[in-house]
C-alpha cells in the first residue's frame, strides 16, 4: 500500500484544546478514502493543517515524500493538492465556463508563465475536461450566480479540479443538498475518484459506507481506527462515539 498522504505525529492546539492531537495516519493512493467523526472531531481542522491554511503546532504531512507543513496554501496547491472549501466563492455574475477558464488560467499561469501567451488551446482543453468529468456541461453558459446549490457545489468541485490536482480533499461536498442533488453529486465524486486521489470528509453516513474503499474515524482530535466499511461498521468503539446520533449509524 502506497500512501499518497502521510500524516506523522501531527498536533493542532487551539489554546489549551488539542483539535488534532498528535495523530499519525496514512492515506493510500488510488482508493476513496473517507474521514468520519462526531462534530468537533478535528477533521476540518485536519483539512486546514494539510493545505496549510492554517499552521501546525508540531508534526509533519508526506505528500509524495515531501512535507508540506510550513509551506504556504499557494505552494501546496502547485503542487497538485486541492480542496473545496465550506463557503462556495465562485463568481455569480459569470457563465460556469468562464468561472472554470479562469481558475485554469490562474493555475497555467502560475506553473508557467509562459503559457498565458501561448497556452489557450491548453486551457480550452482542460476546461472542457473539467465540465465533462463534472456533468457541468449541460451549464456550461448558465450563469453562475442562477444555479442551484447542488449545483454550485459541483462548479466548486470544478474550481479545484483547475490545477489537475494529484489529491482532491472535499469537505462535506453535498452537505445541504437534496436528494437527486446528493445522488447526482455523488455520482461524480465516485467517477471523479477513479482518477484522482480523494479524501473525503462526509456525515451522511448512508453515503459514506456505499462508496468509501477505506474509511478513518476521528475523534476527539484523534484517529480511532482505519478501515474497510465492514470493520469500520462492526466496530465496538465506533459504534460508541456515535452514541446519541444512532440514524447515522444505520
Ligand atoms: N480557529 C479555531 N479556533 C479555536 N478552536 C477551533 C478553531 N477551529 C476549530 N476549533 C475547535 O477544534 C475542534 C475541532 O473542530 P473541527 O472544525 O476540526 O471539527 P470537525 O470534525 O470538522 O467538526 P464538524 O463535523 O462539526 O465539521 C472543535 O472543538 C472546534 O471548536
Ligand atoms: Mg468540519
Amino acid at each position: 500500500m502506497t500512501a499518497i498522504l502521510s500524516v506523522q505525529n501531527l498536533t493542532k492546539r487551539f489554546g489549551g484544546l488539542a483539535a488534532v492531537d498528535n495523530i499519525s495516519v496514512d492515506f493510500p493512493k488510488d482508493v476513496l478514502n473517507s474521514v468520519i467523526g462526531p462534530n468537533g472531531a478535528g477533521k476540518t481542522t485536519l483539512f486546514n493543517l494539510i493545505t496549510g491554511m492554517i499552521p501546525a503546532t508540531s508534526g509533519r504531512v508526506l505528500f509524495d515524500g515531501t512535507d508540506l507543513v510550513g509551506k504556504s496554501p499557494h505552494a501546496i496547491v502547485s503542487r497538485g493538492l486541492s480542496r473545496t472549501l465550506q463557503i462556495k466563492s465562485v463568481f455569480g455574475g459569470m457563465s460556469v465556463m468562464d468561472n472554470i477558464r479562469i481558475a485554469v488560467f490562474a493555475h497555467q499561469g502560475i506553473s508557467n508563465p509562459l503559457r498565458s501567451i501561448h497556452g489557450y488551446p491548453a486551457v480550452a482543453r482542460r476546461v472542457d475536461e473539467i465540465l465533462e468529468d463534472t456533468g457541468l456541461h449541460r451549464l456550461a453558459r448558465a450563469n453562475a450566480g442562477s444555479l442551484s446549490y447542488g449545483d454550485v457545489a459541483l462548479l466548486e468541485i470544478a474550481l479545484a479540479l483547475a490545477n489537475k490536482p494529484r489529491l482532491l480533499l472535499l469537505d462535506e461536498p453535498i452537505c445541504g443538498m437534496s436528494p437527486s442533488e446528493t445522488e447526482r453529486t455523488v455520482g461524480h465524486i465516485v467517477r471523479l475518484a477513479k482518477t484522482t486521489n480523494v479524501i473525503l470528509i462526509e456525515h451522511d453516513m448512508e453515503v459514506v459506507f456505499a462508496i468509501s474503499d477505506l474509511i478513518t474515524v476521528m475523534a476527539q482530535g484523534q484517529i480511532l481506527m482505519q478501515g474497510a466499511p465492514d470493520a469500520v461498521s462492526k466496530d465496538n468503539r465506533v459504534q460508541d462515539v456515535y452514541l446519541g446520533v444512532p440514524e447515522d449509524m444505520e
